[in-house]
């Protein structure tokens, strides 16, 4: 399959292309000539990604007559904080790069949140790129321009919105991406194809398999999916005031679960428990019929996301929920589906989340009990 484009339709001059395809980053200075006039680029990237990749990314950079350096933080959630951000920071006076300096983000999506919020406070703003090497940042984080720093209080409490100026999703990174690390992919890939219902959502239902499998062809076809209907949701939404808010389908209870387990149940699986939760309790308050919930169910265990079973308190979870970022008035905000495509946040009265919460409870307790 060849190379694929997408543009992100945004006002004023702030639109930029999407590639996706296979060895991308042999050409990337050519591209990256077409949206920038930077002489310097700071790549910032962790210490997994590399040894396999900055190499090649610097050089395709000096090939086009880029001025290429490189900053490499610690892989992990804990560099997306603000020390390292100052490190880079400091690093980017340090090496002089002014207004025109073009800072590339390489890396999953801790990188692309670190590295767009330093883009987009460093000099009050420079361009900058994103070269995502996870599959969550290839089908998710790295378009919409959200970015992000999490604070001892919580995860992603700071933020800009900072678009990049360019994305490109280059399918063979994903050959040294950790086994562990596909489900966080899968989960954002199934949640937008709920989302979005019609074509996306039978077509992944009659790819999972490959999918699961990392078939190349079926992979590729997934990210142009997830990314074509999240620049959709983007560009009617820039900054999260009406629509974009679908995108986190699965999210208030998935966030919840991370935090109850200490962030030991990873991010794929805790949104796919989270879009299982929500598709029970809209049975009662989205009038979905309960069909729904069994078949979604059934595409997520193909997808390797299968249910939580560890019976984490319900007054725990509810907790975590009131102090989630979702919440509005005090009212608990979910994303419900009536039917695949057709989405709608609401308000759920908080005594029905309870109720929910300890159903969901009760029957892991009791499956535990089973067991024994
Ligand atoms: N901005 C947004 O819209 C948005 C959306 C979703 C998630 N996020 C954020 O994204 C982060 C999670 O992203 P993630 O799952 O990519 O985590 P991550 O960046 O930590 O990457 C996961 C792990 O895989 C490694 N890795 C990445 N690509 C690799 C490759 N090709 N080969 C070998 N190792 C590789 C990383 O070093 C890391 O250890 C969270 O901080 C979350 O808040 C942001």
């Amino acid at each position: 399959m060849g190379t694929q484009r997408l543009k992100v339709v945004l006002g004023r001059d702030d639109s930029y292309d999407i590639r996706v395809g296979e060895g991308l980053f042999d050409r990337l200075g050519a591209h990256l000539r077409e949206v920038t006039e930077a002489k310097k680029a700071v790549i910032v990237t962790d210490s997994n990604v590399a040894p396999h990749y900055l190499g090649q990314v610097r050089s395709a950079l000096a090939q086009e007559g880029f001025e290429p350096f490189d900053l490499t933080v610690a892989a992990g959630e804990a560099s997306k904080g603000l020390a390292v951000a100052a490190e880079l920071w400091d690093a980017l006076a340090l090496l002089g790069i002014g207004r025109d300096g073009l800072l590339v983000a390489l890396g999953g999506g801790v990188i692309g949140d670190l590295a767009g919020f330093v883009a987009s406070t460093y000099m009050r703003g420079i361009d900058f790129v994103q070269l995502p090497t996870s599959l969550l940042a290839m089908v998710d984080s790295s378009v919409g321009g959200k970015t992000a720093l999490n604070l001892d209080g919580g995860k992603n409490l700071v933020g800009t919105f900072k678009q990049p100026a360019y994305v490109t999703a280059d399918l063979k990174a994903l050959g040294t991406l950790p086994a562990e690390e596909w489900g966080n992919g899968f989960a954002e890939i199934a949640k937008s194809a709920f989302v979005d219902g019609g074509e996306f959502l039978s077509w992944l239902d009659g790819h999972a398999d490959a999918l699961a499998a990392q078939d190349g062809g079926a992979v590729q076809q997934a990210v142009v999916r997830s990314l074509a209907f999240k620049a959709r949701i983007v560009a009617s939404d820039e900054k999260e005031k009406g629509v974009r808010e679908c995108l986190n389908y699965g999210h208030t209870f998935g966030h919840a679960l991370e935090a109850v387990s200490g962030y030991r149940i990873p991010h794929g699986r805790a949104v796919a428990e989270g879009m299982r939760f929500a598709a029970r309790l809209a049975v009662e308050a989205a009038r979905a019929p309960a069909a729904l919930a069994d078949a979604q169910d059934a595409l997520l265990d193909r997808l390797g996301l299968g249910p939580v079973t560890e019976p984490f308190a319900a007054d725990d979870l509810y907790g975590l929920m009131l102090s989630d970022k979702k919440v509005r008035n005090g009212g608990l905000r979910f994303v419900l589906l009536a039917s695949p495509g057709a989405w709608e946040a609401v308000a759920v009265d908080p005594d029905l989340v309870k109720i929910y919460l300890i159903l969901w409870e009760q029957a892991r307790m009791g499956k535990r009990q089973e067991e024994l």
